[in-house]
């Protein structure tokens, strides 16, 4: 098969960002900016990805990792500096290339496909997609012949009055035949009004070899969006939040309120979850189907099996197992792990803790560090006291053990199978299989204690 490799231009840092993180890492719908590029030329079948970097490169690296190429740009001396970095990685080869930025992270795999697809039928050395704006201004423009042939491009800021009226732009997406871009790349100069090396110019130069340009006209004008500052990143969020909710409900899940929903790209949820409004989903997390999540949920990096009911609660890193309810107003902590059919209420927090198919934490609970078995009660304000001030501590309670309302359970401590604690009790020490603890002060009554302090005072 013919080789379709990328080079995403990211060397420019954003200043108009105002951040300290560089412009391309910013995220939108938890992925940052770049990987969106990455993973639509990836859909549109390109074997290899080439991003050339400039002094955001340590950044960069560290958030793409290897799955990339990289090429060093020191001095932003011009888009086709830029390509002209990466020519290394054009060597030997034959096939396409397609030439993007970093920075236009709404370009989807179906338009980048019909160019290359448009690019072969045509046989050209270079296509270029293209888009009618009705304002063109700040864009560099496509000149044609009178039967439409591509001629080149010019640059805003180096056209004519009469090209400035064009209004076919160059969005900056190109595929290019890999030996004609090589060819192009070494006849370039810089002799224009900004002193840069143009990679528009290598258009001029290709035809000039008497090889073909074409330029394809994009469907959606959205997708060619660049970003430059943070009310643009915050455009695109949107555009890129409604693609995956509509997504989510093509595959089957019902979402009451599309416009309170944040869901990110990673997250998977199952056919028939209903979703209610106000709530995100974040990170890699993976929902089952059937299940209810909402109004008010946050829920970040977590698995949740089918049939889970979760409501105005806050899931971080967490599992739950198939039809637990959550909520209303629970917060799990990372690392717990529900076991199927649990109920915890409101008002519970869990922190890294196992608890056991069928058991209840109904209200007002705090589980710390513990392994909680099945079909065990912890009734109403039971506290795992986990930390002695220095160290957390382990609490284990075995299978239907029953720990009665208001309970310390001070750890490290184990409650064996089957065994009750009275309400009240603070727990220091190990309770037996299917014995009862108690662990609290015996009532005393102190019979008309009352009036005779009243007597006492008069
Ligand atoms: C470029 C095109 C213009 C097109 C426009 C679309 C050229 C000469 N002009 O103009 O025809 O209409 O894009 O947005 O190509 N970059 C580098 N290194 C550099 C210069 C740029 O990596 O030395 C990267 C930037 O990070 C940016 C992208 O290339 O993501 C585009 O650069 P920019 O300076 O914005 O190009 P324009 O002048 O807007
Ligand atoms: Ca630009």
């Amino acid at each position: 098969m013919d080789h379709l490799m990328a080079i995403i231009l990211a060397a420019g840092e954003g200043k108009r960002m105002k951040s300290k993180k560089t412009k391309i890492l910013h995220e939108i719908c938890g992925m940052p900016m770049v990987q969106w590029v990455y993973q639509s030329v990836k859909g549109a079948g390109v074997d290899e990805v080439v991003l050339v970097i400039g002094r955001n490169a340590e950044q960069v690296k560290e958030c793409m990792g290897e799955k990339v190429s990289y090429a060093m740009q020191e001095k932003q001396l011009g888009t086709g500096h830029a390509v002209i970095m990466a020519q290394e990685f054009l060597q030997k080869k034959e096939g396409q290339v397609l030439i993007l930025y970093g920075d236009m992270p709404l370009i989807t795999s179906e338009a980048i496909l019909s160019a290359v697809n448009y690019h072969k039928q045509n046989n050209n050395s270079v296509t270029i997609i293209t888009s009618d704006f009705d304002d063109p201004s700040g864009y560099g423009r496509i000149v044609r012949d009178d039967h439409g042939n591509v001629l080149k491009i010019v640059e805003d800021r180096d056209a004519s009055e009469e090209q400035k009226k064009i209004r076919e732009i160059n969005s900056g997406i190109y595929c290019f035949d890999i030996n004609s871009l090589r060819e192009g790349l070494k006849e370039l100069d810089n002799k224009n009004d900004q002193g840069e090396y143009y990679l528009t110019d290598t258009i001029e130069i290709i035809i000039g070899k008497g090889k073909k340009a074409g330029a394809v006209k994009i469907m959606n004008k959205d997708e060619l969006a660049g970003i430059n500052d943070r009310v643009q990143l915050s455009c695109a969020s949107q555009v890129l939040r409604k693609r995956i909710l509509n997504k989510l409900m093509e595959d089957g899940v019902t979402i009451i309120d599309p416009d309170s929903t944040y869901i990110d790209q990673k997250a998977e949820i199952g056919m028939d979850t209903v979703i209610y409004p106000s709530t995100i989903i974040e990170g890699k997390t993976k929902i089952g189907e059937d299940c209810v999540i909402g109004p008010n949920c946050q829920i970040l990096s977590s698995e949740i099996g089918n049939g889970v009911h979760i409501k105005n609660s806050v899931i971080l890193e967490s599992y739950i197992d198939e039809g637990a309810k959550v909520g209303p107003f629970a917060y799990l902590r990372p690392d717990s792990q529900i076991g199927k059919n649990v109920k915890i209420g409101d008002f519970v927090e869990v922190k890294k803790s196992t608890i056991g198919d069928g058991t209840k934490i109904s209200h007002l609970s705090y589980v710390g560090d513990a392994q909680i078995g099945e079909n065990v009660n912890l009734g109403c304000g039971v506290v795992v006291v986990n930390y002695d001030g220095k160290n957390k501590n382990k609490t284990i309670v075995g299978d239907n053990a029953f720990v009665g309302c208001n309970v310390n359970l001070v750890s490290p401590v184990e409650i064996k199978n089957g065994a009750y604690i009275a309400a009240g009790s603070t727990i220091t020490e190990e309770v037996p299989e299917n014995a009862l603890a108690i662990a609290r002060n015996k009532q005393v009554i102190k019979e008309n204690w009352v009036t005779k302090k009243r007597h006492t005072k008069e």
